[in-house]
């Protein structure tokens, strides 16, 4: 699988992947998002099931979402911690990790909202410029560029390319297609966005820039991979704790973007 052949080394998933990050190397926020400390900000015990008390007026599917909400230490962590999402802890982790927001100034976060990513960039990288796209609205956040429309709305990519200002040092892609139940057909509707995330960052990445979004655990195929392979130093697959383990979600990770590449390869592939 295409997935499996450009993962990176160390101890692998069943599927091919490698491992989850190791849990020592993560910092404050992601130990106390685990449970492995009850220390500063919002700390107590994480570890208690909490269980609703009752369950009128609700469906079996709202109460298992709510109870679930209630006794994820990430949710919890993140209202400590003032972020919007618990996504924010994936790419805390993914950071930890890989060290892609080193020394960013322009990045473009594709699917933002609420807006966690944003303000992960945010916190991290003050003098950094971020634009973030969703469907849905994304309430202000300071120094972020908001637009609320379609990624693949005609005239989005020079939209999005006039607000950077610049070539971008790290273009992020959390977009999943909404999901219809048949797998294939979910499978191909998120690969899509992927692919389209990829356009935008091969469209608007600086030499060396960065590359993260989120794929699916059936893989990318391997004209993806040829792509990623082709023009970036470094691909690698990981999945974060702070992702579920029963979702399928994994993040490929492209570090060194060339910007140049050879027509004669190109030729080829085509
Ligand atoms: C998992 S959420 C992103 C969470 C975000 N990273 C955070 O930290 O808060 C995925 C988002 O992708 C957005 N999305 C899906 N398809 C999209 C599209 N075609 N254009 C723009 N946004 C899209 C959805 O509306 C959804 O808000």
């Amino acid at each position: 699988m295409a997935l499996q052949a450009a993962a990176g080394g160390g101890p692998r998933h069943p599927g091919g992947y490698p491992a989850p990050v190791d849990a020592p190397r993560l910092g404050h926020a992601c130990r106390r998002a685990r449970g492995m400390t009850t220390a500063g900000s919002g700390g107590r015990s994480l570890r208690g099931k909490q269980r609703l008390k009752t369950a009128r007026g609700r469906t079996a599917q709202s109460q298992r979402w709510l109870e679930r909400q209630l006794n994820d230490p990430y949710v919890r962590a993140a209202k400590a911690d003032g972020y919007r999402s618990r996504a924010a802890y994936k790419l805390l982790e993914l950071n930890e990790r890989f060290g892609f927001l080193n020394g960013v100034r322009r990045v473009l976060d594709l699917g933002a909202a609420p807006g966690g990513w944003c303000q992960v960039v945010a916190k991290k990288k003050r003098e950094a410029r971020i634009v973030a796209i969703d469907l849905l609205p994304i309430e202000p956040l300071p120094r972020v560029t908001i637009f609320q429309d379609d990624v693949r709305a005609p005239g989005m990519a020079d939209r999005l390319r006039e607000a950077l200002d610049g070539p971008a040092d790290l273009v992020l892609s959390d977009m999943a297609a909404n999901t219809v139940g048949h797998k294939q057909t979910d499978h191909l509707r998120t690969m899509g966005l992927v692919e389209l995330a990829l356009d935008m960052a091969e469209d608007m990445l600086d030499e060396g820039g960065a590359f993260v979004a989120k794929v699916l655990a059936g893989g990318a195929d391997a004209a993806l991979m040829a792509r990623l392979k082709q023009r970036f130093r470094s691909v690698k697959h990981a999945k974060p704790p702070a992702s579920r383990k029963e979702s399928s979600e994994w993040y490929v990770v492209a570090q060194g973007f060339r910007a140049e590449v050879e027509e004669t390869s190109q030729a080829i592939a085509i």
